[in-house]
């Protein structure tokens, strides 16, 4: 692994550029001292790059969002022989579409909230019905973003179509989600293992981009404290949605966990956040696994 060329690709052109670009900075500021490793932060056309990112026994993906995590960037390379860490175009595409992943939840028995989709040519008052039947509150979100951006908790029918607009500005898919009070949880899947769960207690109610991004907008636990038979389970299933969508080296399923116990899985993440602070990272360092060999197995799993 020494001798790897190692290009770390971060930046591009979505809404979380700039975790991207942390991300990027983390992973070569860890790997810089061990590896044959560059930073490429990129702009505009990822087509510019392919010459560039040939070069490389290995890219390390490290953006977020946008054509770095639906597959697109994933195809590209697969057309060019380009070898990348992280999930395939087809797993990536799925992952990315909250819906997709949740239809394939509950064919695997995983339990996932109510859920209803919406397009931008759907009449709002006829949605209002099937709204209605879902019970307030509900969450309004676009299906295919990621770091909380577009997303409302909507309590009543009178603030839905605002929230409609907002989701609308990021997708033309929007879905509604019955709302799930209680904890919030994430399970890391490394290789074909789970890591400790992650509590976040977040000090907004929601767990939003400041409380994802901002240093002491959060806390977290790890292990979470709850019951080891749940924990069991849930990770389980985390690593049954990894395994069901095929996903690739690693992964981030997120969670909210009820009073009765009841756990609802919200989404997989397959380019999850992975500065030294991130969750992935975290739930590592319980583990006994540093950041740095956290990246190098995936670096070795990937060649
Ligand atoms: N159905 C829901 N019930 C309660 N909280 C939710 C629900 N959906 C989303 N949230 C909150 O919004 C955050 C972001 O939602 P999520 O579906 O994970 O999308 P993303 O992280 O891709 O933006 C979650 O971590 C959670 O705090
Ligand atoms: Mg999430």
């Amino acid at each position: 692994m020494n001798d790897l060329q190692l290009i770390i690709l971060c930046g591009g052109n979505s809404s979380e550029r700039e975790v991207s670009l942390s991300t990027g900075k983390a992973i070569y500021d860890c790997l810089k001292a061990s590896l044959n490793v560059e930073l490429l932060q990129y702009e505009n056309n990822i087509e510019d790059y392919i010459l560039q990112l040939k070069q490389a026994d290995l890219v390390f993906i490290a953006l977020h969002g946008g054509e770095g995590e639906n597959g697109e960037i994933q195809s590209l390379f697969e057309k060019n022989g380009i070898k990348y860490t992280g999930s395939d175009s087809k797993s990536s595409a799925l992952a990315m579409d909250k819906n997709a992943t949740k239809i394939i939840g509950e064919k695997l028995n995983i339990s996932t909230p109510n859920w209803l989709m919406f397009n931008k040519n759907d009449n709002i008052e006829k949605l209002m019905i099937d709204i209605i039947q879902l019970g307030f509150p509900i969450v309004i979100k676009p299906s295919n973003e990621g770091s909380t951006v577009g997303l409302s908790i909507v309590k009543s029918e009178n603030k839905c179509e605002q929230a409609f607009n907002l989701a609308l500005q990021y997708s033309d898919e929007i879905m509604v989600e019955a709302f799930i009070p209680g904890r919030e949880l994430t399970v890391g899947v490394l290789g074909d293992a789970c890591l400790p769960i992650v509590e976040i207690i977040p000090k907004h109610d929601l767990y939003d981009y400041d409380c994802k991004y901002k240093t002491g907008m959060s806390e977290y636990i790890c292990p979470a404290e709850i019951d080891n038979v749940l924990a069991e389970k849930m990770q389980k299933d985390a690593l049954k949605l990894h395994k069901g969508l095929s996903c690739r080296h690693y992964s981030r399923v997120d969670y909210r966990l009820n009073e009765r116990s009841e756990y609802y899985m919200l989404e997989i993440n397959t380019l999850p956040g992975m500065t030294s602070t991130s969750l992935i990272p975290k739930a590592g360092k319980a583990n006994n696994i540093s950041f740095e060999e956290f990246l190098k197995k995936i670096i070795r799993l990937a060649i």
